[in-house]
């Protein structure tokens, strides 16, 4: 293991390499980290990014605070927050120090032209010297918890050297490299090729370096890793409708229809507990047609999905497809043995 900075905390303790799942805001929120932590534990999980400057308001604290809900189920977890700030950046660390979380992460990577216009996410790319202050008062925010940065390979154009050569300075424990350009968005393949120098560059620091970008799941990992040399890896859209990632001994062949709709109740019931009428259900659609796919009769169950609106009507449209379909999948007699098997899986 690599020699780790002050502050190292979890970071310390994790496997070599690592694998984590990526922030994605109103995808990994608390119900979905979840029911994929009782699946295939990733080594260490982001929640959704948070507005320092909303976490500083009095008005916006109460209404944020859904987002900084985790079960311990999940630990590692790091809190992810961004700004431009130092002061409320420093103020929202705090908070998440308060309320328990095992490190902060800055985003210095979200390329939405809300987030930029105002000098945050990806745009700090531009203002080095304002991030080395901002990862400087979220480290005296956040005392003694590591923090992290996770950011993009440039702005307009690639300037890793010169950026990562800023970061470096200012000591986090872990820089996650999405590599693409903000102007890249998402839209072209992440560029895998810089990687090796990125992580000679940070060869005896004590920051960790992530890869991030287009892993399929944990064989690909691997070999990126094997290729490529980071600490780490974190995977992001992977994870849509694969609950099951992070678990090497299934392939997402081996995930019965059984199991499938075992995940659509237990993460519709767990995303009405955790957020009840502060979190839309709707944003809960996209999950249920993800995990929703590749099997007889799927097509008619998603058209039910696409319109429901409570964890209840999720329930219904699965018992209508368990009547409807249980000649084709015999959910009777294999109701009893995949249940055992999934409650293995989940480690009950
Ligand atoms: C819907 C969505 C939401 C995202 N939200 C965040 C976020 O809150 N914070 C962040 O740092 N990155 C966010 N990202 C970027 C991902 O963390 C990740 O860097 C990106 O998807 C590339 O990795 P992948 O190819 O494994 O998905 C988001 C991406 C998506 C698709």
């Amino acid at each position: 293991m690599k020699k780790l900075g002050e502050n190292a905390g979890f970071w310390a303790n994790l496997p070599q390499p690592f694998y984590a799942l990526a922030p994605m805001e109103d995808v990994t929120d608390a119900a979905f980290r979840r029911v994929v932590a009782r699946r295939g534990k990733p080594d260490v999980i982001f929640g959704e990014f948070v507005s320092a400057d909303g976490l500083s308001s009095e008005r916006g604290l109460p209404n944020l605070m859904r987002l900084l809900y985790f079960d311990e189920s999940e630990r590692p977890v790091v809190a992810q927050i961004f700004g431009e700030k130092p002061e409320n950046m420093h103020r929202a660390a705090r908070i998440c120090r308060e309320i328990g979380f095992d490190g902060v992460d800055i985003n210095m990577g979200c390329p939405v032209k809300k987030v930029v216009r105002t000098g945050c996410g990806s745009a700090l790319i531009e203002t080095p010297e304002l991030a080395k202050e901002i990862i400087q008062a979220v480290k005296e925010g956040a005392h003694p918890l590591p923090v992290s940065v996770k950011t993009r390979i440039g702005y307009r154009e690639i300037v890793l050297e010169e950026w990562l050569g800023h970061l470096l300075e200012a000591e986090p424990i872990a820089v996650t490299l999405h590599l693409r350009t903000r102007k890249e968005m998402s839209n072209v393949p992440a560029h895998w090729e810089v990687m090796p120098a990125a992580v000679r560059q940070a060869k005896g620091t004590g920051t960790l370096i992530i890869g991030n970008g287009d892993i399929r799941d944990l064989v690909h990992a691997d070999q990126l890793i094997a290729e490529n040399g980071m600490d780490g890896a974190m995977l992001g859209r992977a994870i849509y409708g694969n609950a099951w990632l992070f678990d090497r001994s299934i392939t997402p062949d081996q995930i019965t229809v059984h199991d499938r709709l075992q995940l659509l109740t237990e993460h519709s019931l767990t995303y009405e507990n955790i957020f009840g009428p502060k979190k839309n259900f709707v944003i809960m659609r996209k999950h249920l047609l993800a995990h929703t796919t590749g099997f007889f009769g799927s097509r008619e169950l998603r058209h039910r999905l696409e319109s429901v609106t409570s964890a209840a009507e999720v329930v219904d449209a699965i018992e209508w497809f368990r009547t409807e379909f249980d000649h084709v999948h015999h959910f009777s007699s294999q109701q009893k043995s995949a249940a055992a098997l999934s409650s293995n899986r989940a480690g009950d």
